[in-house]
């Protein structure tokens, strides 16, 4: 039977270099390490990314800080450097076990000189304890005797990127251990890493520790016999003045307590942290070990990147493993991410929300620079929750130009998208004191800033929103984007309840609430009026809402009619080309179907259903795509489309299918893949005080198992076919 929680790879293949370290990238919510290999390779992109950490580089604002290595490992076997690019690999094995977070490879490596050498490396980055990180190596000689000599370092000269981003400010070696202490060059964030190497099973090693400057090493030297295994561990601590005051101590202090076996109660910690979350995560698929597989392999990206201990930090379009979007959060976290903390870890998702809460300052000032009130959140954020969309990037097809980003400036429907998961938060936890501390006031601000958004129009005596873009970011510069406004009437009204809540709940806290947004009854009253005045796109006489003003006289073409290809319509057609053909790079009317499916009748979906879902582009367009598509295809009943758009997701990277699985994880798809098997094919529906289950299962499950927390308390959803 395949092993259904294992990503493995069998052979070394130079070319999927980079796409293997993303895919079997371990983290722990503070901290992710993509999968380079403990010796260098070219073309390798050897990083640690550490939430929040992030410093000034140009275009793009700001960017997570690549750390120094702690993986890296020379290892030389009778004068012979191992390295794969030489000599030849004989049964190689690399594998990532989802269930515990241990990366392990191991293989035989015969050297130019026909050396034989038996090699096994584990490591993984503790869920146990944040800041500690280890490694294991054994070495066996086959068909020789010689020295081995092992060099181990703390490597602050990669950054693969060749940002510069750190100030190295000291290094040394105490008690055998190395240290290294730098600061980033901007934000000065101090950061401290320590490292201890531990040669076990009787060993007699010659260990030497040069100081090399960015670079503290520790080498070791030792004669082995033929068949001799040779075993080491490493344990590397790292922390920065994101979380203590003196990291350098804190990372000494973290390894000097190492036990006798350090190794062995590290792991066990870990294997047990892990443990408890997968008990509560875990979606159990029987009948397709593809989809199983997948699945679980993106719960499992999104659980190393879930802050479990801070609430200043968000997850990255990309998490923690690449340098794609720099690091910076979108609606995917909100939207696609949010709903798997919600509904099984809701302490992570309430770090996640009270990150936007404590950014209304960045929110702030971008409401303030486009002359609005209120809280606008940035479409792109960071450490600081400024927007930091880029605003020009360079044209990679044509160097000597640049492109224009209107996202920051366009993509406003964000600031309803955060409302909707706070009150999605609210009603499956009833935290009724994060709504009262700072869901109320997010909600609040933020209708502040719609009310001075929306235009009011005397002819029509409506109010619009010109000028934006909405999901489907196909379609820049438009007017009335029918998710956005729906969303928008929706959030306004939501405020209004939430005050009204606020007052009854805690009449102190909503008169604070209210004195220092400046609001009143009057307020409420106005937003309530304008909500209901806001232009919403109703259905023609087909049933059909129109994604914006003027969608339907662009020109008609469907997604297939580029078939056969392998890249986006966007990249066929450039982007004026695209902006004026009705293809989208995502569900947006169904989007909003999706988001806010009370409002629409079963024959508005179906209707809306069969238009759109040509028109996207669903194979190489946005990957959050597909998972959501799977979601409305199961709601109109049709299994084959939920299915294939299902899979396409589970597919976008351990696949690559769209060719970029290198530059990070594809987050949001992995949240939607979530979405899609427990609101997708589980059926699960909130409807005000319950919940309840009209499950869709595809003809071949067989089982559908899952778990989530209503109001504190576990519930288990176990679907069978024949019950289906
Ligand atoms: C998608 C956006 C998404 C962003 C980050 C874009 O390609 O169209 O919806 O927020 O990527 O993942």
């Amino acid at each position: 039977m395949t092993d259904l929680w294992n990503i493995t790879e069998t052979s070394f293949e130079p070319k999927r270099l980079r796409h293997f370290e993303t895919a079997l990238t371990q983290g722990n919510g503070y901290l992710g390490t993509r999968a380079t290999f403990d010796e260098y390779y070219p073309g390798e992109q050897r990083t640690t990314f550490v939430h929040g950490v992030f410093d000034d580089v140009p275009v793009v604002f700001t960017h997570l800080v690549n750390f120094p290595d702690w993986t890296a490992l020379d290892i030389t076997l009778a004068g012979e450097r191992f390295s794969l690019a030489e000599g030849t690999p004989l049964d190689y094995h690399r594998e990532l076990n989802l269930r515990n977070g241990l990366l392990t490879r191991s293989l035989r490596w015969e050297s130019p000189h026909g050396l034989i050498t038996k090699l096994e490396f584990s490591r993984f980055t503790s869920l146990a304890d944040q800041h500690l990180m280890c490694q294991r190596v054994f070495i066996t000689p086959e068909n020789y005797s010689g020295k081995i000599q092992v060099v181990s370092r703390l490597d602050a000269g990669t950054d693969t990127m060749r940002y510069q981003q750190w100030r190295w400010l000291d290094q040394g070696v105490e008690n055998g251990l190395i240290w290294l202490k730098l600061r980033t060059l901007a934000t000065n964030i101090e950061a401290a890493m320590a490292q201890k190497v531990l040669f076990k099973g009787g060993i007699e090693a010659e260990i030497a520790t040069p100081d090399i400057v960015k670079m503290p090493s520790i080498s070791a030297t030792c004669q082995a016999d033929v068949g001799q295994t040779l075993w080491f561990e490493k344990f590397t601590s790292l922390y920065t003045s994101r979380d203590c005051d003196n990291p350098k101590s804190e990372a000494l202090t973290g390894l000097a307590h190492l036990e006798n076996d350090p190794w062995d109660a590290a792991f066990t910690a870990n294997a047990q942290a892990w443990e408890k979350e997968w008990d509560r995560c875990d979606v159990v698929i029987e009948g397709d070990d593809e989809a199983q597989l997948a699945l679980r392999f993106s719960i499992y990206h999104l659980l190393i990147a879930a802050p479990r201990h801070d609430e200043r930090v968000n997850i990255g379009a990309k998490t923690l493993s690449g340098y794609g979007y720099h690091g910076h959060s979108f609606w995917d976290t909100e939207i696609f991410m949010l709903p798997l903390f919600t509904f099984t870890r809701p302490e992570i998702a309430r770090n996640l929300l009270s990150y936007r809460y404590h950014n209304l300052p960045g929110a702030h000032e971008k409401a303030w620079e486009g002359g609005f009130q209120g809280a606008q959140f940035p479409w792109e954020s960071a450490g600081d929750g400024r927007e930091v969309t880029p605003t020009w990037v360079p044209n990679h097809a044509d160097r000597k130009s640049l492109i224009r980003i209107w996202t920051g400036d366009l993509e406003i429907h964000i600031s309803s998208d955060i409302a909707f998961a706070i009150i999605q938060y609210w009603r499956l936890s009833q935290d009724d004191t994060f709504m009262a501390e700072r869901g109320a006031e997010v909600i609040l601000d933020s209708a502040k800033f719609w009310a001075s958004r929306l235009e009011w129009d005397p002819q029509t005596e409506q109010y619009h929103l010109s000028d934006v873009i909405g999901p489907d970011e196909y379609h820049e510069h438009v007017d009335d984007n029918a998710y956005t406004n729906y969303l928008v009437r929706w959030h306004m009204h939501t405020a209004v309840a939430v005050a009204e809540w606020l007052k009854t709940y805690n009449a102190q806290a909503a008169s604070d609430l209210f004195t220092r947004l400046s609001i009143d009854e009057q307020t409420f009253a106005n937003w309530a009026t304008m909500a209901d005045q806001i232009f919403c796109p109703q259905e023609n006489g087909g049933g059909l809402i129109e994604q914006f003003a003027g969608y339907f006289e662009r020109t008609d073409v469907l997604a297939s009619d580029f078939d056969p290809r392998s890249e986006s319509v966007q990249s066929i057609l450039g982007i004026e080309g695209a902006n004026a053909v009705q293809v989208l790079k995502q569900p947006d009317v169904l989007m909003l179907m999706y988001l806010l499916p009370e409002l629409f009748t079963p024959e508005t979906i179906q209707a809306n259903y069969d238009y759109y879902t040509p028109r996207t582009d669903l194979t190489f367009g946005s990957s959050l795509g597909p998972s959501i598509q799977a979601i409305l295809a199961t709601r109109v009943g049709n299994q084959e489309d939920a299915y294939e758009n299902f899979m396409r997701a589970a597919r976008a990277d351990i696949e690559d299918v769209r060719g970029n699985a290198r530059d990070g994880i594809h987050g949001a798809s992995a949240g939607g893949l979530w979405q899609a098997a427990v609101f997708g094919f589980g059926g699960l529906h909130i409807e005000d005080d319950r919940w309840y289950i009209q499950p869709h299962l595809p003809a071949h499950l067989k089982r559908l198992q899952f778990k989530f927390m209503w109001r504190g308390e576990e519930q288990v959803v176990d679907i069978r076919a024949e019950e289906e």
